[in-house]
């Protein structure tokens, strides 16, 4: 009968080796037969130890123990690669820990003892510590000494793994090896927790550490033996429009007892206003205390002056100065911002509207107010300018415009802002800076607007009474905490209440009156690429977590969309995850084609960021004229974080810039 309980245990044990085995194999397809290898010893082992009648209650211990320990090993094996080519020392001694941790694991098996144990807590305990020593003072010695290392995901995981083996080291000490009857069922039912969870966190950590954040990746090489020309050199050409010049100083200011990244001391940054064919120059000046860069989001400039970290410059490094330079060709409403570690610095608040007036003097209207409406750093809180409930100046008669910039920062489904005009009948004059042919006049609707989308309201104020911009609705933190929100008040005097939710919503596709578009009426596309938006977990940049993707991939590993001047580009996405994703482009302009395969029936929309919603399909085009390495991504930061992020490379131009842990350069 002990017989049979026994072997019960080794089954259970062998089948574990199995699924170590299999998961293992998946982590590390590339080391399979040192894993067989690896667990065939494992299982060798027991056998033994069964052979020698040392099973008694504490296998459990034993076990887990080991699978602990060898877990550790694993991760410290997978770890090492990447540090034998970055810090070879480290490397070495990740190896060296990796064969102590495999040997210590068969002699827990094999020769267990008091002594042992203690032996081995001491140790796992002493590795434990030096991690912690490396992550909060550093180490003496190391690429950059006494300077603590980040905590990754393989590090929580392989501490996790050597703390829970300390513990099972401890209890073995205190618990003797000595025969006592008990039953073997519930010995082996009582392994099963850990016996589970050993191999699961050594895969997550094996995998992980398999599939570091890049150390260079270049979005586009030089090919060699090929003339190309560098990002670097794609400026604007010298001329002789006026030029506006503006300083941009980026340092953290405390704003509402949060510490904030600020252009020039607020949040958002100064509204910049140019004319129409302005020779813009702006000065970033670095006083932050991590590196960053500025992106003029919506307008067409030449692509060395993007402000993309590792794809058109280095980030600006604290201290530092980078000077951008570019003509304004097109009026319309824009905003800037940092396009490095974007999800956190836009968060944390450096952002700013930039609005290129008509040339014609004529055309200025009444009153013209950009509204950046944003999240304020360090809270979930929205406002507009900064201010949670705006109030502007606008008389009885005048004529208003409103140039509503979305930057608030979405919950997880990215969702759109949905803001409402109330109070006075309203025009869509322009969509993402674009003026829409022939607008028709509207009562309140809801207008949806996807994070970085803008829309230019128009209106004439009425004879009495205000009129307000409601609607603004952040996300809430928690799903039990009301949603904060904002509004703008225009002129004095009561507003009609409105219920927002029954309101409908303003439709693009069927907006003002049809016209000529060379590009949504071209008859063939030299180029055409299906972009499907999904998303699953994956391994990526040393971690494992929900990645969103393009076409199954994630950044940097998404094909990019190669062109060459002059070509007519169409692009099909798909939506088939759950989530809305504004899909941006650099450097050109969408023109819509259709939506779920239905042709626009109002004017032509020009957009640099389509909303797609879950379960739609659209598809637009642009004309590629614009040479250089462009991003492609969608606008929800965390979803391009997650990998939703591609390139338009121009043939014949590379970068001579690298994304990566090398440089620093982060672009989302
Ligand atoms: Cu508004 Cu790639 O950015
Ligand atoms: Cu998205």
């Amino acid at each position: 009968m002990s017989c049979a309980a026994s072997s019960l245990s080794v089954v259970a044990i062998a089948s574990t080796q199995i699924q170590v085995e299999k998961v293992m194999e998946t982590a590390v397809a590339g080391h399979r037969g040192s894993v067989v290898a690896l667990v065939g010893i494992i299982v060798n082992l027991v056998t033994r130890l069964r052979a020698r009648r040392v099973i008694d209650r504490s296998l459990g211990l034993l076990s887990s123990a080991a699978l602990l320990t060898l877990g550790a090993a694993a991760i410290h094996f997978a770890v090492a690669h990447e540090h034998l080519a970055g810090y070879m020392p480290y490397g070495v001694f990740f190896v060296g820990l990796g064969i102590v941790q495999v040997g210590l694991a068969a002699a827990i098996v094999v020769v267990p003892s008091r002594r042992l144990f203690v032996i081995a807590a001491a140790g796992t305990g002493m590795v434990m510590g030096i991690w912690l020593l490396s992550r909060t003072v550093g180490m003496p010695i190391g690429p950059i000494p006494w300077s603590p290392e980040p905590v990754g995901f393989t590090d929580v995981v392989t501490t996790l793994l050597e703390g829970i083996a300390v513990i099972q080291f401890l209890r073995l000490f205190r618990r003797p090896v000595r025969p006592r009857p008990r039953s073997r069922i519930r010995v082996a039912l009582s392994m099963v927790p850990l016996v589970l969870f050993a191999p699961f966190a050594a895969f997550l950590g094996v995998g992980a550490a398999l599939a570091p954040m890049p150390a260079a990746y270049n979005a586009a090489p030089a090919i060699p033996g090929q003339a190309s020309t560098s990002v670097v050199d794609l400026t604007a050409q010298r001329g002789s429009e006026p030029v506006k010049k503006f300083t941009l100083t980026a340092a953290v200011r405390n704003i509402d007892a949060h510490e904030a990244w600020t252009f020039n001391g607020t949040v958002p940054g100064p509204e910049l206003r140019v004319k129409a064919g302005d020779r813009v120059m702006v000065t970033l000046v670095n006083h932050l205390p991590g590196a960053t860069s500025i992106h003029w989001h919506g307008i067409i400039v030449p692509n060395a002056m993007d402000g993309v970290a590792g794809i058109t410059q280095d980030a600006v490094k604290p201290g530092g100065t980078f000077t951008y330079e570019f003509v304004a060709n097109e009026a319309g409403t824009y905003w800037y911002h940092s396009h490095q570690d974007t999800s956190h610095q836009i968060a944390d608040g450096l952002i700013g509207s930039i609005v290129v007036e008509p040339k014609d003097e004529h055309a200025a209207i009444g009153r013209d107010y950009s509204l950046l409406v944003h999240t304020q750093p360090g809270s979930d809180a929205i406002a507009v300018n900064g201010a949670s409930n705006l109030r502007l100046d606008a008389t009885p008669g005048e004529t208003v415009r409103l140039r509503i910039i979305n930057a608030v920062v979405p919950g997880f489904d990215g969702a759109p802002l949905t803001p409402v005009l109330v109070g006075a009948p309203y025009f869509v004059e322009a969509l993402d800076g674009h003026d829409v042919n022939a607008p028709r006049q509207l009562g309140p609707e809801r207008l949806p607007l996807g994070m970085g989308q803008r829309a230019d309201v128009v209106f004439t104020m009425p004879d009495k009474g205000a009129v307000r911009l409601v609607g603004l609705k952040g996300s809430a933190m928690f799903p039990w905490s009301a949603p904060p929100t904002a509004s703008v008040t225009i002129g004095d005097g009561p507003t009609p209440g409105v219920d927002v939710s029954s309101l409908p919503s303003f439709d693009l596709t069927r907006y003002g009156a049809p016209a000529g578009d060379p590009v949504v009426d071209a008859a063939h596309y030299d180029v055409t690429r299906d972009i499907v938006l999904g998303g699953g977990p994956m391994f990526r940049n040393g971690t494992f977590d929900f990645s969103d993707t393009f076409d199954g991939m994630a950044s940097p590993y998404v094909a990019p969309i190669r062109v060459r001047e002059g070509q007519l580009v169409r692009l099909h996405i798909v939506n088939n995850s759950p989530k809305f994703h504004p899909i941006h482009i650099h450097g050109h302009v969408f023109s819509v084609l259709a939506k779920n395969g239905h042709r626009l029936t109002g004017a032509p929309i020009h957009l640099d960021a389509i909303l797609v919603a879950p379960g739609e399909t659209w598809d637009v085009a642009f004309k590629a004229d614009n040479p250089g390495i462009w991003m492609l991504h969608c606008h929800v930061l965390a979803h391009a974080t997650a990998g939703m992020s591609m390139t338009i490379n121009y043939e014949g131009i590379y970068t001579p810039f690298a994304m990566g842990t090398q440089s620093g350069n982060i672009p989302e």
